[in-house]
This record gives structure tokens, C-alpha cells and sequence, in this order.
């Protein structure tokens, strides 16, 4: 009896370490109650696991955020698509004036915020309160919140390490605001380069209209740069920092739903056209501006 356990666990010594040489197994045993040494291999006769033929339990992961909707594909398939998109903000002089348009008609924009209001000082406590505040009730009216970095700088002066630091900023301060982590990145002044498109983990999203309404200020500059140009497909370039473009907004809105325009998101854009976006790469719009 004893020569025959003896000779099972001399079989299975050999099995095993002829296995460990054949890549079958890896090569630490780790025994119950022991603590592991990666370097020693531990397999006496009273210590070799008896075999588990018992299936592994299937592990249920409960999804942290609810599953993203199920698109119909064919549901926008006939509908002109267009994405308006603001920069630079929230400010306390237009983003909620923009929020309150984008409300009245029940529609989506895009928010690619900065970490801080301006780059050359901290934000005062009350102001990021508000800052805050505005992201949030932009996500829960369904709006999306990318990234448009810490402190605006031209990305391309940037070593890999800063550029990830003017990332992770702002997806922190995002996260924090409204529990949501953008994952579109708007490069200040749209500028790229291979580091840029190296190190930045996110699709970098330009824009197919641009309004210059930083440049002119003037609401119906800004209207007629959106209602002369707009096709399906494209991605507006506006900036909530100014009166004149949230006053162009409330032109824009009705203007756009009167031409059949549906107003969405960047990522429910490319979504809705079946369009992957994916980091390491740069897209202008739907159309054949992408
Ligand atoms: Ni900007």
C-alpha cells in the first residue's frame, strides 16, 4: 500500500515537472495555508492538491454605469446629423445661458472643458463650485463633457508626460463634477503631432465648421458661419466663454431643427453613422470632412 502511494506520488512528480518543461502548467504550485516561493517547486506526496473537477463558479460582474443604449442603426440613418461643439468653458457668462437653450428645445451639444478658467491662476472655490455645477447639469441633460486639457497649451510643445498630466487633469476634475470620465480629447488649436497621437489614449476630435466666434464676437457672424456652411455630418466649433455666442445659440437651435437637423453628441455622431473612433487618431466630422 505504501509503495503504491509512494509510486503515485513519484508518477505524478515526474508528470508535473515534465508538463512545467512542456509549458503545460505554469511553473509555481502554490499549496494551500503555504505561503508561495517563486523559486521552489513544493510537491510532497501529503501536499499534491487532490484534483477539482468541480466547474469554477461563473463570476457576475454587476456593470458599474448602466450599459450604453442599444442603437437602431436604421433609426438615423435618414436624418441629417450635426454635432455643435463648445470650447474653453464652463464660464459663468455663457455656458448656463447655452444650457438653457439646449433645454427649451430638448436637444444635445457637446462640452470640451478646461481644467481651469484661466491657465495662470487657480480656480477660487466658488468658481469651481459653479464650474462643477455646470458640467453636471450638462451630463444629466444628456449633454457630453470631452476633454480640452488643463491649461490650453499647444500640445506639440509638450513632452509625452506633461501632455498625459493636461489629460488625467481634467478627467479627474470631470469625474469628480458629474461621475462621468470624458473619452474624446479636443487638442488646443487642434494641434497633433506622432507624440500627440502617441501618448494621447483618446480619439482627438477637431471640428468640420469653424465659427471663429472668439474672433468676431458677433452673434450673427456666428449664426451665419453655422446656417450657411452646416451639412450633415459635421462637427461646429463654438466657444462658451462669450454673450454673443450664446445669443447666436438661440438662433442656431430653431434654425437648425426647422431644416431637419437632429442635434447630438460627438460620440452619438460617429456612433450613429456606424463610425469607429478610436485614440491615436483624429476626426474632423461624418462627412467627408472626417
Ligand atoms: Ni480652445
Amino acid at each position: 500500500m505504501r509503495n503504491s502511494i509512494q509510486f503515485f506520488a513519484c508518477t505524478l512528480a515526474i508528470l508535473l515537472v515534465l508538463s512545467i518543461f512542456s509549458g503545460c502548467v505554469p511553473a509555481v504550485v502554490n499549496v494551500p495555508g503555504n505561503t508561495p516561493d517563486p523559486t521552489i517547486i513544493d510537491i510532497s506526496p501529503d501536499q499534491t492538491p487532490e484534483p477539482d473537477f468541480t466547474p469554477a463558479p461563473t463570476l457576475t460582474l454587476e456593470p458599474i454605469f448602466s450599459p450604453a443604449p442599444t442603437i437602431d442603426p436604421t433609426a438615423y440613418q435618414d436624418k441629417k446629423l450635426v454635432a455643435l461643439t463648445f470650447d474653453d468653458g464652463p464660464s459663468r457668462r455663457a455656458t448656463g445661458r447655452i444650457l438653457d437653450t439646449l433645454e427649451e428645445y430638448g436637444v444635445v451639444a457637446t462640452f470640451f472643458v478646461v481644467g481651469k478658467a484661466s491657465p495662470s491662476q487657480e480656480d477660487s472655490e466658488s468658481l469651481k463650485r459653479d464650474r462643477h455645477a455646470l458640467m453636471k447639469r450638462a451630463v444629466e441633460m444628456g449633454c457630453e463633457i470631452g476633454n480640452h486639457t488643463m491649461e490650453h497649451k499647444y500640445l506639440t510643445q509638450l513632452t509625452a508626460l506633461e501632455i498625459l498630466e493636461q489629460i488625467n487633469g481634467v478627467n479627474d476634475i470631470v469625474f469628480e463634477a458629474t461621475g462621468t470620465t470624458p473619452t474624446l480629447v479636443r487638442p488646443p488649436y487642434g494641434s497633433k503631432s506622432q507624440l500627440v497621437f502617441d501618448t494621447v489614449q483618446f480619439p482627438l476630435i477637431l471640428w468640420s465648421i469653424d465659427t471663429r466666434d472668439w474672433e468676431t464676437r458677433n452673434a450673427d457672424k456666428t449664426y451665419n458661419a453655422v446656417m450657411n456652411y452646416v451639412r450633415d455630418g459635421d462637427i461646429v466649433l463654438m466657444h462658451d466663454l462669450y454673450e454673443s455666442t450664446a445669443e447666436a445659440v438661440e438662433r442656431i437651435v430653431p434654425a437648425l431643427l426647422e431644416q431637419g437637423f437632429t442635434l447630438v453628441t460627438v460620440s452619438q455622431l460617429f456612433q450613429y453613422r456606424g463610425i469607429e473612433i478610436t485614440a491615436g487618431n483624429f476626426y474632423r466630422g461624418a462627412n467627408d470632412a472626417a
